[in-house]
């Protein structure tokens, strides 16, 4: 099946540029064809992968001389790129994590593009600034997180209030990686009283030390390797049967680095682990952050959409004692890639460890103290007006809208848990906490892995997979925006029946 090639983008002429006109045009077609595309997503296969260099074989060797016309180029969404899609919004993608992409959030998307600002300075788009920082003020709440994380600092700060008096805020990042990043180099910072700021890591002279699960996103690893720390210097703590952090390997850890005259600094707790979805104690990783004066950031890329259901806020468990806490809108709210949620306690030791003030960005606004300058509390410089798309998210689903789609699919997630339970040929590998159901086969790994090759050539369905304590994982990840119990009870009858069809172990 072919989507509609996209209609009424003939007439523009080729070799200019568009005008108005012809974008309106063009435009209007590249709508209708998305619409299309996605009305009818549950008729192609999920992920059928063309031989490498297929794509490319169909692309000129040199780019085109002449300009080209748009309803060509329009077309070639069919003959050049749809051959090598893996289709990520459709009804039976199960596979790493739900990358939601509403038509609310390609419509915000569409307006920050047409805009076309840059949102480094408060001055350089007011409204840039004001709105993301305040629809992350009202995520705070709808979320139930901690008021420390309010721009305005809690119930004494309001909006208008000097930089000084506030303490917290939220900032978009492009990714949690950005965001783990960004939350380590301040804790790097406030550990050796930034001292690496002025001289570097090299003339510190005493390794920093960050510490996380051995189950954490290897965006930490990364953040730390980044961030000069190197990767002999984090510590992968063991977890325990349901893959949460071991809080007592986790002290002495730090003890043993104490003992050697490093200088621990950083925590990454997980919330909803990659693998298996595990949620580590956080609390009473806090109490050990606090305990030896660390910084305790929180990753909850997936399962932090959670938290808008009261029933669900056991993921805010420890947030109180939180120094950053990050979240993906991009992945279970559906709110389009990029778009990561970083909330920091307090501002100024981000702000502090990131900003550089050149002469040319100097102005007024930024002077009087009185506005955001996002530019500090990220990595780039230039920054895109990204809080259009979750704005529009949070206005057209409405709070209830959002809940309602976490609760079904919390709820397909436990049904498809209860038929696994109950089949002879199956088991789960944990207690699904959420959205994210981990299975293996009874006989071991090959039947896990033939098990996985079958759903997926299938075409109905795809799954990925983890190592969890050594064995092979299934993992069927539920939060597309199109899934509905039907696909995940009809995923669950192909799953049963594969699984029966393999000989016990
Ligand atoms: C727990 C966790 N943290 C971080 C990430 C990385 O997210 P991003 O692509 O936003 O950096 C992922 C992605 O799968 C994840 O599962």
């Amino acid at each position: 099946m072919t989507p509609a090639t996209p209609r009424d983008a003939t007439s523009d002429p080729a070799g200019r540029p568009l005008d108005a006109e012809g974008f309106r045009r063009a435009g209007h077609a590249l709508v209708d064809w998305i619409a299309d595309y996605r009305e009818r997503i549950a008729e192609r296969p999920v992920a059928h992968l063309p031989p490498p260099g297929a794509i490319r074989a169909k692309l000129p060797p040199r780019a085109p001389e002449q300009g080209e016309p748009m309803a060509e180029i329009l077309a070639d969404l069919d003959s050049v790129v749809m051959p090598g899609i893996v289709h990520w919004q459709h009804p039976g993608w199960f596979a790493y994590f739900p990358a939601n992409s509403s038509y609310e959030s390609i419509l915000g998307e569409l307006a920050s593009a047409g805009l076309g600002v840059q949102g480094m300075l408060w001055s350089t788009s007011p409204a840039c600034t004001e709105i993301e920082t305040h629809v992350l003020d009202w995520l705070v709440h709808a979320m139930g997180l901690p008021e420390r994380f309010l721009s305005a600092g809690g119930p004494a700060g309001a909006p208008g209030e000097p930089n000084g008096e506030r303490r917290g805020g939220g900032v978009l990042q492009d990714t949690a990686s950005s965001a783990a990043l960004v939350a380590l180099v301040a804790a790097r910072e406030r550990a050796t009283a930034f001292a690496t700021d002025a001289c570097g890591i090299g003339a510190f002279g005493r390794a920093i030390v960050v510490y996380t699960s051995d189950q954490a996103h290897s965006s930490i690893e990364k953040a730390a390797r980044l961030a000069g720390l190197g990767k002999e210097f984090v510590r992968l703590i063991p977890v325990d049967a349901t893959g949460a952090m071991r809080v007592d390997h986790l002290e002495e850890a730090i003890q043993r680095d104490r003992a050697a005259g490093h200088l621990p600094a950083f925590v990454s707790a997980t919330v909803g682990t990659t693998g298996v979805n595990a949620i580590d104690p956080v609390d009473e990783i806090a109490r050990v952050c606090r305990a030896h004066g660390l910084w305790l950031h929180v990753d909850a890329a997936m399962s932090g959409t959670a938290a808008l259901c009261e029933e669900f806020r056991f993921v805010n468990a420890g947030a109180a004692h939180a120094d950053s806490w990050c979240f993906n809108p991009h992945k279970w709210m559906p709110v389009n890639f990029d778009c990561d949620v970083l909330w920091v306690a307090d501002r100024a030791e981000l702000v502090r460890a990131l900003s550089v003030l050149p002469e040319y960005l100097r102005n007024a606004a930024t002077e009087s103290g009185k506005v955001i300058d996002y530019r500090d509390w990220q990595i780039p410089l230039g920054r895109r007006f990204r809080a259009l798309k979750l704005w529009f998210v949070l206005r057209s689903f409405g709070l209830d809208g959002l809940r309602a789609l976490v609760r079904d699919h919390v709820s397909m997630a436990r049904e498809l848990a209860a038929r696994v339970r109950g089949s002879a040929a199956l088991e789960l590998v944990v207690d699904p906490p959420l959205n994210l159901v981990s299975i293996a086969h009874r006989a071991g790994d090959d039947a896990t892995q033939r098990l996985i090759d079958a759903v997926n050539r299938d075409g109905r369905f795809f799954v990925s997979h983890c190592r969890f304590h050594g064995r092979l994982v299934l993992r069927v990840s539920i939060g597309a925006l199109a899934t509905t119990s039907g696909h995940v009870r009809a995923f669950g009858d192909l799953l049963i029946a594969r699984a029966a069809e393999e000989p016990r172990g």
